[in-house]
């Protein structure tokens, strides 16, 4: 059975295959219309959400099927102090797939490891989001008509940005992409996104603060959100906040061709005026969004006898995990695992978070 927890858990043939197979249900919806009667999607969402969540709905439903779930977690059983693990075994025996959205890093891996029916994730803390990636993806190749052959600028939070993350990772495989990572030191890429994902994939990628600087060699320009909820100290989101905003008069500066994603939602960090623009296509996004996961349901619904390729970890007694945010910091009970990546020296990454192991006794 096939999960999707990280987009790499998909080969490029198979992500350019949904793209194909999302372009060809905006052109023939009644084509699928009924690919989907009798089966149930589970919305398991955690953490708010309003596209994800409902683009999951709506996919389903215009695939025939049918939809149960819940939207926060006060109304679940994990209030009860439910483990996911418990969840996604009870799940499995309602519906036939799962997209789950957790505030915890890993939590739908764990739950993919449980359950019996394919498990999408949705979004994992500030970690991964491998459908907002599709998303992503689709709407740069039907705007650009190509994946390859771009320098694509990234803004504002990408140290918990879940969605540049996941992105990086996907572009990471296509020929020739330059990445300007745009952000204060504060919310700078976390340095395993730099070591295992784009070094190791000999990516070209810049590290700025300043928007100004590096927008006159876009071709896109991914903005994001300063996120308030992933913030511990609220001082320092008061003095990030207003990083970035992109005016009009700032898109002046910009290629006339120049696409403008963003994962959406969007606080102040691209002013309404800008909507009009014809290179804003961030709206055109959401709708990408719901082909795409139509596309995703499909692919994981026909797959359930395939067999999942991930690489599982190892016990490590003498290590944990030092990320507070990580599922197997609050779920006690989970074995944390751990892989070794071969950097400058070996070192070792938890499999849930990917953050760094660290000695149980340092932590
Ligand atoms: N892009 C995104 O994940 O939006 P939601 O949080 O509304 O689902």
């Amino acid at each position: 059975m096939r999960s999707l927890i990280d987009i790499v858990d998909f080969t490029l043939e198979e992500v350019d295959e949904l793209i194909a197979t999302a372009c060809d249900i905006h052109q023939n919806p009644q084509k699928y219309a009924d690919a989907c009667k009798g089966k149930k999607l589970a919305t398991l969402f955690f953490e708010p959400s309003t596209r994800t969540r409902l683009s999951f709905e709506a996919a389903m439903y215009e695939l025939g099927g049918n939809v149960i779930g819940f939207s926060e977690a006060s109304s679940s059983s994990a209030s009860k102090g439910e483990s996911v693990a418990d969840t996604a075994k009870v799940i499995s025996c309602y519906a036939d797939i799962i997209a789950m959205r957790h505030p915890l890093e890993g939590a739908p891996l764990v739950a993919s490891r449980n359950a019996t029916v394919p498990v999408i994730n949705a979004g994992d803390g500030g970690h991964l989001h491998p459908t907002q990636t599709l998303t992503d993806l689709l709407t740069i190749y039907r705007e650009k008509g190509r994946l390859t052959d771009l320098t694509i600028g990234f803004c504002g939070d990408l140290k918990y940005g879940r969605t540049v993350h996941s992105l990086i990772s996907a572009l990471s495989r296509y020929h020739n992409i330059k990445v300007v990572l745009i952000s204060p030191k504060e919310l700078a890429i976390p340095e395993y996104v730099k070591s295992d994902v784009m070094d190791l994939n000999e990516m070209h990628y810049f590290e700025t603060d300043s928007l100004d600087e590096a927008l006159p060699e876009l071709d896109i320009l991914y903005m994001t959100r300063i996120q308030r909820e992933r913030f511990d100290d609220l001082e320092t989101y008061e003095r990030l906040k207003d990083s970035y905003i992109l005016t009009c008069e700032k898109m002046q500066e910009a290629k006339g061709d120049m696409c403008i994603l963003h994962p959406l939602p969007r606080v102040n960090e691209i002013s309404v005026a800008i909507d009009s623009d014809p290179r804003a296509c961030y709206f055109k996004q959401v709708l990408n969004g719901k082909l795409i996961r139509m596309a995703l349901i499909l692919k994981l619904l026909g797959e359930t006898d395939k067999v999942e390729s991930r690489d599982e970890g190892l016990e490590h007694s003498e290590f944990c995990c030092a990320n507070p945010r990580c599922i197997t910091s609050v779920e006690q009970e989970l074995v944390p695992k751990f892989r070794s990546v071969e950097l400058k020296e070996r070192v070792y990454r938890c499999i849930f978070c990917e953050k760094d192991a660290v000695l149980k006794e340092e932590k």
